[in-house]
């Protein structure tokens, strides 16, 4: 077939497990299992039964993707997989997966990091990414303001990030309190439909003039909904008080990301990440974009959310600008920060046994 390889890509960090396919750029196949369901009843994701439900969905999760793609093993030219962040043990399940496919394959293996996919997800749908562009991501565990130039190449500069919860933490942990199912931020997404999202005058965290500009803070959010939900006893407006915290977390995101785009002078907002796929963001961020003379770009809801092609994407990109690849003794970091999209750690080298 000639031209780049075709990279097969690996996701496992939190409860789903992903697996995609991208050449040059181009989507050719993906599939995504999740674990939800399982995780459900405890309110959060419980991270041993995620490892588990990877091992069970991996193998069969690669072979749909493959079969959406209408591949084979063989036609894989390199494996990209996310070393992190995440949970510890769902990373590991990924990366062994990986290094098996790479190894027996004999193609190399890209170790990713998680944001840096959710970033390159848009790529997928969109084409290639500007030079500069501003991108706002916002996950169930982190929310950050990025200036991102080449995103295989350059470091990644952080603008603001939140200095508490994620905003998708926000969702999730409200959502509890008004007695709405996990995951929050789609039920509440639902939920806010039938509401009012002017009745309750929820707090615009960290957006006064002495503030940091471009930081977020979503704890105090969460507070302001338990707080209302105590003085309301029973008698809570689920819908109203649904609508009004997603319009309070769709302004304050919208309103430093289109602020930090008309700062620094960048045309492009791209918003990735879970809280991406939710309706008032999207909307807002349109409104305000659209106002601003700002080109947004939002990925489709599905691959908002985790999943194998973005991180496929990403060691698309990797391959195609000449990046080293992994040693075969990559480790996961389940806290790795956001510098740059290709994440190798290696462990400590111990002394040989003799
Ligand atoms: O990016 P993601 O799938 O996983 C992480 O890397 O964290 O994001 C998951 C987060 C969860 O907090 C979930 O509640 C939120 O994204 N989310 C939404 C919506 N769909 C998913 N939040 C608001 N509205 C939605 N429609
Ligand atoms: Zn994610």
């Amino acid at each position: 077939m000639g031209g780049s390889p075709i990279v097969l890509g690996i996701e496992s960090s939190c409860d789903e497990t992903g697996a995609g396919l991208v050449r040059d750029g181009r989507l050719l196949g993906h599939a995504v299992a999740s674990s939800m369901d399982e995780h459900a009843r405890y309110g959060g994701v419980v991270p041993e039964i995620a490892s588990r439900a990877h091992v069970h969905a991996m193998g069969p999760v690669v072979r749909a993707a493959l079969a959406d793609a209408g591949l084979g093993l063989d036609d894989i030219g390199a494996v990209a997989v996310t070393t992190g962040p995440g949970l510890s043990g769902a990373l590991h399940v990924g990366l062994a997966a990986a290094k098996s496919y790479a190894y027996t394959l004999g193609v190399p293996l890209y170790g990713v990091h998680h944001l840096a996919g959710h970033v390159a997800a848009d790529t997928l749908e969109h084409g290639p990414l500007p030079d500069p562009c501003m991108v706002l991501i916002v996950s169930g565990g982190h929310t950050s303001l990025l200036l991102v130039r080449d995103l295989a190449r350059d470091p990644i500069a952080h603008l603001g990030d939140t200095l508490d919860d994620a905003a998708g933490e926000c969702f999730d942990k409200a959502a509890r309190l008004l007695g709405l199912p996990y995951p929050g931020g789609p039920a509440i997404d639902r939920a806010a439909r039938a509401g009012d999202p002017r009745a309750i005058a929820f707090p615009r965290p960290l957006s006064g003039p002495g503030d940091q500009r471009y930081a977020f803070s979503f704890s105090g959010l969460k507070t302001a909904v338990a707080r209302h939900a105590q003085a309301r006893g029973g008698a809570i407006e689920v819908g109203d008080a649904a609508a009004s915290l997603q319009e309070a977390v769709a302004d304050v995101l919208t309103a430093k990301a289109v602020a930090a785009c008309r700062e620094y002078g960048v045309r492009t907002l791209v918003v990735v990440g879970g809280v991406a796929a939710n309706s008032r963001v999207r909307a807002l961020a349109a409104e305000r974009c659209a106002a601003a003379g700002i080109e947004l770009r939002v990925p489709p809801p599905r691959l908002c959310t985790d999943n194998g092609a973005m991180i496929a994407a990403v060691g698309d990109l990797l391959v195609r600008s000449g990046a080293p690849a992994a040693p075969l003794d990559v480790s996961v970091d389940p806290s790795a920060p956001l510098e740059y999209a290709a994440l190798h750690p290696v462990p400590a080298r111990r002394a040989a046994v003799g």
